[in-house]
């Protein structure tokens, strides 16, 4: 996944949460903004419109920018993002809105607003509004791409959302807290100490926000059983409880696919809400005829990462040993 894929997945969990629908007006990036963010199933949900106003003229019409306003600053200024921001939100059912306007090249650009001086502003509805200018390098595309990731990450900024950031598990990284304040037992976190001590672990990365860990996702090797070693089963994830439902725990997930996927690994097992897993791909592992040891059934998901690497007979999935312990444990 992506940068701005990242950040248009944070954008939509924590508009979602807050019950928040956005609007765009957008000119140097032609809608891109607004491209990136629909591309998540559901956005119809917390996206209500974009505005594509790259002319003058639209930006009046559309917007009601005003003419002396351009005339004045010009349509790459601080004031205008303003008047897009609070002109989109007025022309829409929106609470919130992100306005782009800027010099993408190769040509336009003045000695006083070079090539990649891109005006952003964020507003809410009857609340604050806050504009920055920017200074992009890169040729027309990078510059076009990176006033998006900036237009992103300012939302997020202006939400008062820390940027939280997935990296490999590192020695010393206290996971143990995150699992032990996220499940009701001590066994995952034992489970997660154990199959690294192992060796087991495929794939371990943490959710970090500022110098915080805020969540954890481990993947260790699965098989089927004498005919495929390289699977994955995916357990546990977890995130501190007081930093759910912002995105976080489908990050780490996705982020984990990738990296299986990088790694060669050919599916990924997991026993878990399907409500949950179905999102990144998964599918009820029995219509791909694959079995467990534990009984679960509908709850017991696969996802294949490398094509035709479940056997078509199907076959009985086995987790590391330690994983199969918490299960039992927990009965
Ligand atoms: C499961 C967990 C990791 C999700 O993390 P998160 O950061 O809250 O997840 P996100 O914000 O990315 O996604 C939240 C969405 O997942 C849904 N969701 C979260 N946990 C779910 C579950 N157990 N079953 C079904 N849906 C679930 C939420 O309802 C929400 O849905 P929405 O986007 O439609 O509103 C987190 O809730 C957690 O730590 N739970 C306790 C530990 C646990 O049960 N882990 C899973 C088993 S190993």
């Amino acid at each position: 996944m992506n940068n701005i894929d990242q950040l248009a997945h944070t954008v939509a969990a924590v508009l979602k949460a807050r019950g928040l629908m956005l609007v765009t007006a957008e000119s140097c990036t032609g809608g891109g903004v607004a491209e990136a963010v629909t591309r998540i199933a559901g956005s119809s949900e917390w996206f209500e419109r974009g505005f594509v106003t790259y002319s003058n003229t639209s930006k009046r019409e559309m917007l009601g920018v005003r003419p002396e306003s351009l005339k004045k600053h010009g349509a790459v200024s601080e004031p205008i993002v303003r008047e897009m921001a609070a002109g989109a939100l007025k022309h829409s059912h929106a609470q919130i809105a992100i306005a782009v306007s800027g010099i993408a090249g190769p040509s336009g650009g003045t000695a006083q607003k070079p090539v990649g001086t891109v005006c952003l502003c964020w507003a809410v509805k009857h609340g604050a509004l806050v504009s920055e200018t920017q200074h992009l390098s890169g040729d027309r595309q990078a510059v076009r791409e990176r006033a998006t990731v900036v237009a992103l990450r300012g939302l997020l900024d202006f939400l008062g959302v820390k940027p939280v950031t997935i990296r490999t598990q590192r020695d010393g990284d206290n996971v143990a807290a995150i699992h032990r304040a996220a499940f009701p037992t001590e066994a995952e976190s034992r489970v997660v100490d154990e199959l690294r001590a192992q060796g087991k672990a495929l794939v371990s990365l943490v959710a970090e926000s500022g110098p915080q860990i805020v969540g954890h996702v481990l993947f260790s090797a699965a098989e089927i059983e004498g005919q495929r070693k390289d699977g994955a089963g995916l357990a546990p994830v977890a995130v501190l409880p007081e930093m759910q439902r912002r995105g976080i725990g489908s990050t780490l997930v996705r982020a984990g696919l990738d990296a299986c996927r990088r790694a060669g690994v050919g599916f990924v097992v997991v026993l878990g809400d399907p409500g949950f897993y179905e999102r990144f791909g998964f599918e009820r592992a029995s219509g791909r005829g694959l079995r467990n040891e534990y009984g679960a059934e509908s709850e017991f998901m696969v996802i294949e990462l490398v094509p035709q690497s479940i056997p078509a007979k199907g076959g009985l999935v086995k987790y590391a040993p330690e994983f199969a312990k918490l299960v039992f444990d927990r009965g």
